[in-house]
């Protein structure tokens, strides 16, 4: 070993004693001809002092010489002597603070050029210096803290799953297609010319077919892909912890799951969950919150006045009620005063830009508790009235409605809503809220064909209750699905899963696949399943976004070492990047430009 202790390791009860440390130079500083610097590595900062040493000049200048050449991230080792900090001059924010080491010799282990920014500096250059040296932002101690939180966290849910006699299972990188609603990344074979494998976006058929093959308890850490359009909470590769159970319904892998995110909590930010979570249907959530992963740390909740709007004389809101649509709003509690009138005119641009609504109407409500805009002349006093007390508006509140089909309402209040939840700050940003989402529908349309698209994943069970609906009303069928909900985000999504030939070929019939496109892609699949499927189901979470909501991180890029861009890039290596003309030939493969 190059060093004896670390520099996060040393106290006064090590004072006398002479060491060997190794590091970073953090910070130096001249103090009159005597220098500190401070080292640091992964375990912390430990202060090194260079004096010239009246006892042995020659020595000593040596030592100072190569003291004064030391530069920022220079690699250095130190022997010294450790001493207790002379009174005053202790640093209580450090771990190590009543300590410095006396350098007795310095060895530069490596010299590094000037960096394009200091780990330790406070502020932090953009996104993308920071990721284009990613070395040297992992250097950074929040990174590092970040990093160590995330192998804590997988190191707990291995123990757990492990302690109740799952098995770990590795399944295959190369594969074959899943549809978890995503583009595949696509691999090409140089040995079968012309085939490709695809990068797996979950282990979702190899888990199901571990369940045929009688593992019962399986759970992985699993690397999936996914190319799809990138968001502060999305990467086209990610980390899910994936499981899978035989013989079970629905509540047993949510007890699973929950007994998982009561030790989570417990053990790494000292929080007692209440068990079982509270759940909600897919159906309370979207109207009451307009949002299947709502944020359910405030109330502020989506109020419908389809009624009232039915019957009052503005005509936007009347014919939208006529015509099957909706008119919900909320209350921005005492935000009116807060809001002008072209805020309100910015605030109605956006949302007619980026979720179509046709417009916003808003109300303030003033000191004597009327509700006053430009359109508010279009309505009756006791409609206006009707509409406020729906509301709870007291004086200085700021309603907000808007007249669209309902998944247009949804969207749009759900963002309001996001927004001055924000805004007013009614929610403690270090609180958590968590909870399950359950009974999705089956199928949604599909936007690009305008017929079924499975929902959560094809594989889903419907709720018995449902299954002649499959026939009757796919619309209303509902699944046997959960998704669990972290303030505001979803941090997983399971099922029960079909474990009938009959009933899969029958779903894939419903989302378009004739049974000879069923065979094709899934027929290992369709065959698995007439060799003896128990009934399973379960679950994955994404780890990256419970890690981002554990650190407190804005972006999940934050907990993900090497992450990739918004498009999609590594900085650092330049991944993607172009490949020999040799190394297409051999794939067969010509590139248009
Ligand atoms: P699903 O597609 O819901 O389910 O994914 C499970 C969880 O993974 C996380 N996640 C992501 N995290 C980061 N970047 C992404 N691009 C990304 N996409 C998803 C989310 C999500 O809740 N096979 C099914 C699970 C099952 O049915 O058992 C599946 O993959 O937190
Ligand atoms: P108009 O009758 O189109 O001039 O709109 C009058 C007011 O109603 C404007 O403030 C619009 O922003 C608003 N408005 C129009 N359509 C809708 C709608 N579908 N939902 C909510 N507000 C609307």
């Amino acid at each position: 070993m190059l060093r004896t202790h670390n520099c996060g390791e040393l106290r006064l009860e090590h004072a006398g004693q002479e060491v060997i440390v190794c590091g970073w130079v953090d910070t130096y500083r001249d103090h009159k001809g005597v220098l500190f610097v401070d080292l640091r590595d992964r375990y912390g900062e430990t202060q090194i002092v260079f004096s010239p040493n009246p006892d042995a000049p020659d020595q000593g200048g040596a030592l100072m010489e190569t003291a004064r050449s030391l530069r920022s991230e220079y690699v250095i080792q130190v022997k010294g002597v450790v001493e207790g900090r002379p009174a005053g001059t202790e640093n209580p924010k450090l771990a190590t603070g009543e300590i410095e080491v006396r350098a007795l010799e310095c060895d530069i282990l490596n010299r590094s050029l000037t960096p394009p920014f200091m780990p330790s500096a406070p502020d932090l250059p953009g996104e993308d210096v920071r990721l284009r040296y990613r070395y040297i932002d992992l250097r950074r101690p929040e990174m590092q803290r970040t990093l160590l939180l995330r192998h804590r966290m997988i190191k707990l849910m291995r123990d757990y799953f492990d302690a109740l006699g799952f098995v770990e299972v590795e399944t295959p990188m190369l594969g074959r297609s899943t549809p978890e609603g995503a583009r595949d990344y696509l691999v090409p074979s140089r040995v079968q010319r012309g085939s490709f494998y695809a990068l797996p976006q979950s282990p979702q058929l190899y888990k199901q077919i571990l369940m045929v093959a009688g593992y019962d308890r399986y759970v992985q850490i699993a690397r999936c892909f996914r190319d799809e359009d990138l968001r502060a909470d999305r990467q086209p590769e990610f980390t899910q912890l994936d499981l899978e159970m035989s013989f079970v319904q629905a509540d047993d892998v949510m007890a699973v799951v929950e007994g998982l995110m009561d030790r989570l909590f417990g053990e790494v930010l000292g929080i007692r969950l209440t068990l079982p979570l509270p759940r909600m249907t897919y159906d309370e959530a979207m109207e009451r919150f307009g949002h299947d992963a709502p944020d359910l740390r405030f109330g502020m909740e989506l109020i419908d006045v389809t009624d009232i709007a039915r019957e009052c004389d503005f005509r936007v809101f009347r014919e939208a009620a006529e015509s099957g649509q909706r008119v919900r709003g909320i209350n921005a509690k005492g935000a009116a005063a807060g809001y002008s009138r072209k805020n309100l005119d910015d605030l109605t641009e956006w949302l007619k830009q980026d979720f179509g609504v046709k417009g916003l109407v808003w109300f303030k409500v003033d000191a004597d508790g009327k509700l006053g805009s430009p359109t508010a002349k279009n309505f009756s006093e006791s409609h206006l009235r009707q509409i406020s007390e729906r509301l709870a508006g007291r004086p200085g509140d700021l309603l907000l409605f808007v007249a669209d089909a309902f998944e247009i309402t949804c969207r749009a209040l759900y963002a309001l809503r996001k927004r001055f939840g924000a805004e007013l700050k009614l929610y403690d940003p270090s609180t958590m809220h968590l909870s399950w989402v359950v009974e999705f529908p089956m199928f949604a349309i599909d936007e690009e064909t305008g017929g079924w698209t499975a929902m959560h994943h094809p594989f889903t069970s419907p709720r018995p209750q449902d299954r002649h609906l499959l026939r009757d009303d796919p619309a209303k069928c509902r699944a046997q699905a959960y998704d669990l909900v972290l303030n505001g985000s979803e941090v997983g999504g399971g099922t029960v899963r079909i474990h009938d030939q009959e009933l899969q070929q029958e779903v894939f019939r419903l989302i378009g696949l004739d049974p000879a496109q069923a065979r094709d892609r899934f027929g290992f699949l369709l065959e698995a399943l007439q060799y003896g499927a128990p009934p399973h189901g379960g679950i994955a979470l994404g780890v990256d976004r419970l890690v981002a909501i554990f650190s407190g991180a804005d972006s999940i890029r934050d907990c993900i070492a090497f992450p990739k861009t918004q498009r999609a890039v590594d900085l650092m290596t330049g991944a993607p990047g172009e490949v020999d003309a040799k190394q297409l030939k051999e794939l067969g493969i010509r590139i248009e430009k």
